[in-house]
């Protein structure tokens, strides 16, 4: 049988583990992987064991794009039939916390799907860049729209139209990243931030995902509006009962994840 060109594993803590595995094509992203994260990630996200997922590349790299061999020679046509992007979405609508942990190359669609992610931890080796324009196209999956959001639109704009990729470190000033690693322990550290979010209310967490989200989907009114809906939603929660009577008590809580 053929090797699955994603790795999945359930591990302790409530932590989901997904591994990109095409590593001799540096783990391009063909539309059969991404069919196949798609479905692990609606797994995962179904799976009441499973708070927080962390996503990675096995070999060299998280991943150095959409498979270039795979589209070279499609028309408009076969593009929009194909729909080679519409398979990427289950990424970004998962209603649970989903962590990247990139090294080596991520680029291109690679980029665009850890931007897909909420978390993103890179390696001190990470190269991070939009490197389409050298390909005669532009970011498809998101990076002309994520990018500027994360850092600014002078650092996006040379970034996609220079097609060079970043530094690990340039992309923690940037804010592309949120922490910066060693390559030997950037599993172990996602996975310990990973286990970190899996044990937090659940509800809560997904309410706050959601309510990030909506800042760079909302004006801020509306923002402001869904985070107090949200906030006051949660005392619905026995997790809101419990976390605060646990403070009061000064003992631990014992959440429930209801
Ligand atoms: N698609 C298909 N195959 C790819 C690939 C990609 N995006 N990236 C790397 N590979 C393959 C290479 O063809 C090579 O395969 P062979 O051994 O069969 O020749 C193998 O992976 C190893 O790559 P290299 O020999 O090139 O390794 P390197 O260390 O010399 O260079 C690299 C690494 C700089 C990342 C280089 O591979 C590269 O530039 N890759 C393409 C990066 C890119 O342009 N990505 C954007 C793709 S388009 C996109 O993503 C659109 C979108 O918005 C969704």
């Amino acid at each position: 049988m053929a090797e699955p060109l994603v790795l999945a594993e359930k591990l302790e803590g409530g932590v989901g583990l997904l591994r990109l595995n095409r590593p001799q094509v540096l783990n391009a992203l063909n539309t059969a992987l991404m069919k196949e994260l798609a479905e692990k990630v609606r797994e995962m996200e179904a799976d009441p064991e499973i708070g927080c997922l962390v996503l990675m590349g096995n070999g060299r790299a998280f991943a150095a794009g959409a498979d270039i061999q795979e589209m070279a020679e499609k028309s408009p046509v076969d593009m929009e039939l194909s729909e080679p992007f519409s398979s990427w979405d289950a990424i970004y609508r998962c209603k649970k916390p989903i962590i990247a942990a990139v090294h080596g190359y991520a680029l291109g669609g690679g980029l665009e799907l850890a931007m897909m992610c909420d978390i993103i931890v890179a390696a001190e080796d990470a190269k991070l860049g939009q490197p389409e324009i050298k390909l005669g196209v532009i970011p498809g999956a998101g990076g002309t729209q994520r990018l500027p959001r994360a850092v600014g639109k002078a650092a996006a704009m040379e970034m996609v139209l220079t097609g060079e990729p970043i530094s690990a470190e340039r992309a923690f000033q940037l804010g592309l990243v949120s922490k910066v690693v060693a390559p030997e322990v950037l599993l172990e550290e996602a996975l310990k931030l990973a286990r970190s979010i899996a044990e937090k209310p659940r509800v809560a967490v997904r309410m706050a995902k959601e309510a990030i989200l909506a800042a760079f989907e909302t004006p801020l009114s509306e923002g402001l509006r869904f985070e107090r809906r949200a906030f006051y939603f949660l005392f619905a929660s026995e997790d809101q009962k419990e976390g605060m009577k646990a403070f009061m008590e000064r003992r631990p809580p014992r959440f429930k994840g209801r």
